[in-house]
């Protein structure tokens, strides 16, 4: 098992561009598998999520080149992809799983899906109902991972309402819907990231959105298309984060995507007070990408809006490293989502919390959190093998003045190759251990 050691640090500074965007690198490779014709993608994550991705499409004969983080997808077409000759294995990717789950629900051949220890504690009824509505045919124990899917059904188009804020959800119908018969249509009460729509636009698909409501009609093809993936907003978080906290900083993050379906972290660090630029803001590939200067700042402690709970999902262990270094309370709710992600991102974080000293409320559907100053109560943090934990605390450390021990952080690498390398570059201590 790998820990972290994190060391307190003087001052960051410097420029960095972290890695490619997550969910549109997973995209990438679904899409381009089913196009017609060649789609290079530049800029791919190389996490083992999106490898996950990869490797499954490969496993179900689409002939994939990478080098690096380029990707030569062979698009074999609507109809091309073949049975895969073993389990398709996700590792810990829910985003692979529930998209996979949808895309492969309409193939002519049978699939099992499954992953490790964590994925299959994660709900899939969520996906599992409403595609089995569409006439999908799905075993699994107790709607989780390992998923059985039959083959050879013929989908009918459903009009859904997500009943979470669930972009995984929303892609999922949305791949089955261009296999089934007639219009499937999806409203979403509240906004969830909206990289699928845009993508299948970007394949040249038709695809209509407008006020809450996504729809595409199926029966149409995918043409090909070169795919430029931009920094994760999600890796940027960390940083934003830590130089936020940190005493002396000032730091840039090279274009990175500032999709407004995924802005959450920046607005809600704003309104605790972060100094956060937006520089050099332009189109890329059809996402906004833009630099994004960060200087330390005095926080305080904040409401979050509801309204930006959805748009920053996957930011709220940074965030709450954040709100423990603000002035005054901050409080979550409405965020019961976090209990099921990679861990329980509530319990798990208010724990971590606790032992560095900093008070907190777990509430049902989210914490409420009492800024002050990190004191170490018990040696060990534990991330719960999830690589969002981990990172999280180890950003802490920009702010602490003894040594952060973090246990289990392998899972970096589904998300973060080179997290510890970047984290250096700009002036933190942070070792990894075996
Ligand atoms: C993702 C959507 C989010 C997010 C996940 C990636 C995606 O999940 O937490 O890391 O790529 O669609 P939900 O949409 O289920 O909240």
């Amino acid at each position: 098992m790998a820990n972290f050691i994190a060391s307190p640090s003087e001052f960051l500074k410097g420029s960095i561009k972290v890695p490619g965007d997550k969910s549109i690198s997973h995209r990438s490779i679904m899409l381009g598998s089913i196009a017609n014709g060649v789609t290079n993608v530049s800029g791919f994550l190389e996490g083992e999520d999106t490898l996950a991705t990869l490797n499954a499409f490969k496993d179900m004969g689409v002939k994939i080149e990478r080098e690096v983080s380029n990707v030569v997808i062979n698009g074999v077409g609507m109809n091309g992809l073949r049975p895969s000759l073993k389990p398709l294995n996700l590792g810990n990717s829910g985003t692979s799983i529930r998209l996979m789950t949808g895309l492969l629900s309409a193939q002519s051949f049978d699939s099992m899906l499954c992953g490790d220890e964590s994925l299959s504690k994660r709900p899939m009824a969520r996906i599992i109902d409403p595609l089995r509505e569409m006439g999908a045919i799905i075993k699994s124990s107790d709607s989780m991972p390992p998923l059985s899917i039959s083959g050879n059904q013929k989908l009918s188009a459903l009009k859904y309402t997500l009943p979470v804020a669930s972009a995984q959800i929303k892609s999922c119908l949305l791949l089955a819907g261009l296999y089934a018969d007639g219009e499937t249509c999806i409203t979403e009460n509240e906004t969830t990231r909206d990289h699928t729509e845009r993508m299948l636009k970007g394949f040249g698909y038709q695809v209509t959105s407008s006020s809450g409501k996504v729809s595409l009609t199926g029966g149409g093809q995918l043409q090909a298309c070169d795919i430029e993936v931009p920094s994760d907003i999600s890796s940027a978080a960390f940083f934003i984060v830590a130089a936020s906290i940190a005493k002396n900083a000032d730091i840039t993050l090279e274009a990175v995507n500032i999709n407004p379906t995924r802005t959450g972290v920046i607005e809600i660090l704003k309104l605790m007070g972060a100094n956060i630029e937006l520089n050099n803001q332009r189109e890329e590939a059809g996402e906004l990408v833009s630099d994004i200067r960060v200087c330390s700042s005095s926080l305080k402690g904040i409401t979050i809006p509801k309204e930006l709970v959805p748009l920053a999902i996957d930011e709220f262990p940074a965030i709450f490293i954040a709100a423990s270094c603000a002035h005054g309370e901050t409080l979550l709710t409405d965020a019961r989502e976090l209990r099921v992600k990679e861990s329980d991102r509530i319990q798990v974080m208010a724990d971590g919390l606790l032992s560095l000293g900093i008070e907190n409320e777990v509430l049902e559907d989210g914490i409420r959190i009492k800024g002050g100053e990190f004191q170490k109560q018990t040696s060990i943090i534990k991330s719960h093998h999830d690589h969002r934990i981990s990172m999280a605390f180890a950003i802490a450390s920009a702010r602490s003045n003894f040594e952060l021990d973090i246990e289990g952080v392998d899972n970096v690498k589904t998300s973060f190759p080179n997290f510890v390398e970047l984290v250096n570059q700009v002036g933190m201590n942070l070792i990894e251990t075996q």
